[in-house]
């Protein structure tokens, strides 16, 4: 597939239709970087920075004339006003380029709108007052900890913390962080991979069983050290990793060599079932191939068998624990507290990171479809949507990074009950979601900057639990009285 050589072609074939002196023989290579080609063309009229120049700006959304959700841009774009000297720019671009000129304006709106507000950035148990509740942040675990990437609680009231280069760690609130437990599986820490997520089977005060995703080291025959999510479990005891098995290894020839997009988290169903989520590892089209495990969502049972009802169990050269597909580099996996749902996060490119309700058997689309762009500002995507295609409940361009989510079943903040908490990393967030069935109908940022925020977890006392990466610590959203 060559887009590049197919739009370039297509760009000089359609040029000589317009009377535009903006069109050299350079324009082709422009036209694959929609940003490029804004400050090329549409800067002219609209702004460097869409701030308005002879045509209005394209900053406030509010202004708009012709509409401003994403189809009537589109349209805007595609079809221009001729008679108001604005050009119908499917002369020129393709429907994913003008896409992705959607994409880059709502970047440049966001960046703006951003500017002009001030976010709660909570420093020494400030007070911060959200709409529905009050709240101070304490810190829980201030020293000691090198990138927290997830954490779990015993039922002694510590936690169980996974830090990114391979260390798990039993710790407890306000006390200084002790050895990490010993014999732990070795990963492959490099760029996103390490020791990552960590769970208490659901049964754990019975069994002990605690689960561990990592990226699994594997050295090929020419000495290279390839990596992929692996899924362990075993018991503590007396600060040891005993017990261990890796419940989930795929063969290594699916092992690859790049360092980005792992996944991964865990989560029970209740009912023997556990769920984990595997990014694409950057290969982006092996997330439509059933027959490899990355870029899926998959379910195992509790000690690794592969449940027969999952849903390509007994076809062709399918891989069976996939329970879905068509997934990028999913960090947030948890279940609706009422529902039992599965609900999941994931990375999306510049652009188009998501929120998904995940359902048995179904194609989420990447990369076929995406609300992003490439890093490069190329189209990456056929477009926003397609047939058999499963869109996001929610989605932000642009990105803002979307990590660990859960929804908030505690009691300390009564009126945030059953709320979805998102963390973002790039954009430093906390966010609340107030989710009536599959929509999102309001969001709130709860707190901006003070860290990347890796996970967030309901703690046993009814408060949340947040770790932020940079400060490296973990922190715990305490309600303060009105
Ligand atoms: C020659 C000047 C010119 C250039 C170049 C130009 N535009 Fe425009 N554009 C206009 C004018 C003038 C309008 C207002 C038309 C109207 O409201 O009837 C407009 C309107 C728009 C609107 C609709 C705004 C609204 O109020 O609803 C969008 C979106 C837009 N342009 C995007 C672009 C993009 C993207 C490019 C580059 C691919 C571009 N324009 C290039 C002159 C230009």
């Amino acid at each position: 597939m060559n887009q590049h050589a197919k739009t370039g072609a297509g760009l000089i074939a359609k040029s000589h239709l317009l009377a535009f002196v903006f069109f050299t023989a350079a324009a082709p290579l422009l036209a694959r970087d929609i940003p490029a080609f804004y400050g090329q063309v549409c800067a002219n009229c609209h702004g460097k920075n869409l701030e308005g120049a002879q045509a209005p700006g394209l900053l406030k959304p509010e202004l708009f004339k012709h509409g401003t959700d994403d189809v009537s841009l589109a349209r805007s774009i595609r079809d221009g006003y001729p008679t108001n000297n604005m050009v119908a720019w499917k002369m020129v671009l393709s429907e994913a380029e003008i896409r992705v000129m959607v994409v880059f304006i709502r970047e440049k709106q966001e960046q703006f709108r951003r500017g002009q507000l001030t976010f709660p950035k909570p420093v020494d148990d400030q007070i911060v007052e959200s709409k529905e509740h009050k709240f101070r942040l304490k810190n829980v675990v201030a020293e000691g900890l090198q990138t927290p990437w997830s954490l779990a609680f015993l039922p002694d009231g510590r936690m169980l913390v996974t830090e990114l280069p391979g260390r798990l760690r039993v710790v407890k609130a306000g006390e200084p962080v002790g050895e990490p437990v010993a014999g732990t599986p070795s990963v492959r820490a490099r760029g996103q991979g390490g020791l990552m997520e960590v769970a208490l089977h659901p049964g754990y005060a019975s069994n002990g069983w605690v689960y561990l995703t990592f990226s699994d080291p594997y050295t090929n025959a020419t000495g290279q050290v390839l990596g992929l999510t692996a899924v362990a479990r075993g018991r503590i005891q007396g600060n040891r990793w005993t017990d261990g098995e890796i419940i989930f290894r795929a063969p290594y020839s699916f092992y690859k060599p790049s360092d980005i997009h792992f996944g991964s988290r865990l989560a029970f169903d209740g009912e023997g079932h556990l769920f984990f989520s595997m990014g694409e590892r950057g290969e982006k089209d092996n997330a439509q191939d059933i027959t490899r495990p990355n870029g899926k969502i998959h379910r195992i049972f509790d000690d690794g068998r592969i449940p027969t009802d999952n849903p390509f169990v007994g076809v062709s050269n399918a891989f069976p624990s996939i329970w879905c597909y068509g997934n990028r580099n999913p960090q947030g996996l948890t279940r609706h507290p009422v529902t039992g749902e599965l609900w999941e996060a994931e990375h999306g490119p510049r652009g188009g990171d998501e929120i998904n309700w995940i359902r048995k058997g179904l194609n989420y689309g990447w990369p076929v479809i995406s609300y992003g762009m490439d890093y490069n500002g190329a189209p990456i995507a056929e477009g926003t949507a397609r047939d058999g295609l499963e869109q996001p409940v929610t989605y932000w361009t642009p990105s803002i990074a979307v990590c660990a989510i859960t929804f908030y079943s505690g009691d300390k903040f009564p009126r945030w009950k059953n709320n979805l908490f998102v963390t973002a990393l790039a954009q430093q967030e906390l966010r609340r979601l107030i989710v009536d069935g599959h929509q999102v109908v309001e969001q709130e940022v709860l707190f901006k900057d003070i860290g990347r925020v890796r996970y967030v977890a309901n703690g046993p006392d009814g408060c949340i639990y947040v770790a932020l990466n940079g400060p490296d610590r973990i922190v715990r959203l305490e309600p303060v009285a009105k």
